[in-house]
């Protein structure tokens, strides 16, 4: 298995992506290696079976890479976290704000078994707007929900700090 900085090595920075002056973490060269991506996926592994969680919740799209994978890697189910108008049934849904305008994820509700312990995984947190959307979204479905963790951390947005307000332990791999 690849230390974290070995990990963390596999990790692109793109510049100026989406737009000017943002520096871009990009996860497509560690998901596209193969020890990159196991050792990335057992090192969330680890945390996620000493916060005892019995079952993952990752949110479209990137977290659903990490997020089933540390499920399969711990023997425990997944809940996917979707952009809305995905889900066949009916579903359980929050709205969040972004910096501009506001945004929207959605479970399917009985895909969560109340009482649950459930840890989020995703790939990054920056705002923590996504995240801290998704523990709200699981605590309304019935699931209890204290650990969330990333790959990324962008500390300078101050996301992991919202997320510990909320009550949740946060961890990363890397910043
Ligand atoms: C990215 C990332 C997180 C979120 C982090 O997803 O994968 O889910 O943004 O940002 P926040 O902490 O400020 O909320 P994105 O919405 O770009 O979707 P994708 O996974 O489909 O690329
Ligand atoms: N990388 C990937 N996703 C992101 C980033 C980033 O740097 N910032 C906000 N979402």
């Amino acid at each position: 298995m690849l230390d974290i900085a070995a990990v963390r090595a596999l990790v692109r920075t793109v510049p100026d992506f989406p737009e000017p002056g943002v520096m871009f973490r990009d996860i497509t060269p560690l998901v596209a290696d193969a020890q990159g991506l196991r050792s990335a996926v057992r090192h969330l592994a680890h945390r996620a079976r000493a916060g005892g969680a019995d079952a993952i919740a990752g949110m479209e799209a990137r977290g659903f890479i990490f997020g089933a994978a540390v499920a399969v890697e711990l023997g425990i189910g997944f809940v996917p976290i979707r952009k809305p108008g995905k889900i066949p049934v009916a579903t359980l849904g929050i709205d969040y704000a972004l910096e501009y305008g506001t945004d929207r994820l959605e479970i399917d509700p009985t895909a969560v078994t109340p009482g649950q312990r459930i840890a989020i995984v995703d790939d990054l947190i920056a705002t923590g707007g996504t995240a801290i959307a998704a523990a709200q979204l699981m605590r309304r479905a019935g699931a209890a929900v204290d650990q969330a963790l990333f790959v990324i951390d962008l500390p300078d947005l101050q996301g992991a700090e919202r997320l510990r307000s909320a009550g949740l332990t946060v961890e990363a791999l890397m910043e």
